[in-house]
């Protein structure tokens, strides 16, 4: 039997990705939580599964590559195969993210490549999309632009706030981001030499969202 992979994940508040990511039973060992937050909220709970948890504050660093050098000295530490990024609210720079290249995923709540950054909601509301959703995708220097491991799609309904689209999409992560993990903790996906997704999965034709609903 192969060793089981190891992941480590990093977070900056909430963290319910990492819950659901905890929760999923994966077929993999998680190393550890790490948050540039000691306040993030979800360290308590990876606490509360007995999970080793670092917390490197970025405010102690002059700058973006002294920060990024010492967490990825943290976070190697723990010798992760996958280095998961749950709500981790940093940019990274193309240093730390090459010396992840094709470890390091995100997840992201838009359809990728649209509404790459932040405010993904309130941007998707302005735009009048009828369609939103999240994407799972390994990262590359190019923020928010990785090759893509999952989608999820969801209807943007009449009467949307920022706060319910988020609810509904949020729901899709913590079914997906499970999902890619566990592909990736299985070698059922991987990134091939030309830098893009690859997959022994077997496509599936799923069913076609229409939004709003044909009649
Ligand atoms: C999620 O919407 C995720 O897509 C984005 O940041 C949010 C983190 O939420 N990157 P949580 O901390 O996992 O609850």
């Amino acid at each position: 039997m192969p060793q089981p992979k190891k992941i480590v994940i990093l977070i900056s508040g909430r963290g319910s990705n990492m819950e659901a990511l905890l929760d999923a039973k994966l077929p993999c060992q998680i190393a550890a939580v790490v948050s540039n937050r000691a306040d993030a909220e979800g360290l308590d709970f990876a606490r509360a599964r007995g999970i080793a948890t670092a917390v490197l504050s970025h405010r102690d660093f002059a700058d973006r590559e002294s920060f990024d050098a010492a967490l990825a000295q943290v976070v190697d530490g723990y010798s992760p195969d996958l280095v998961v990024l749950a709500g981790f609210m940093r940019i990274l720079t193309t240093g730390f993210v090459k010396h992840y290249a094709g470890r390091l995923i995100n997840i992201h709540p838009s359809l990728l490549p649209a509404y790459p950054g932040i405010d993904t909601h309130e941007r998707a509301l302005q735009d009048g999309i009828k369609i939103h959703g999240c994407t799972v995708h390994f990262v590359t220097p190019h923020l928010d632009h990785g090759p893509i491991i999952i989608q999820a799609a969801v209807p943007v309904l009449r009467d949307d706030t920022p706060e319910s689209l988020a609810t509904r999409v949020l729901h899709e992560e913590h079914r997906i981001y499970p999902q890619a993990v566990r592909w990736l903790c299985q070698n059922q996906v991987w990134l091939d030499g030309n830098g893009r997704v690859a997959s022994d999965r077997l496509e599936q034709l799923g069913s076609t969202l229409f939004a709003p609903g044909l009649e």
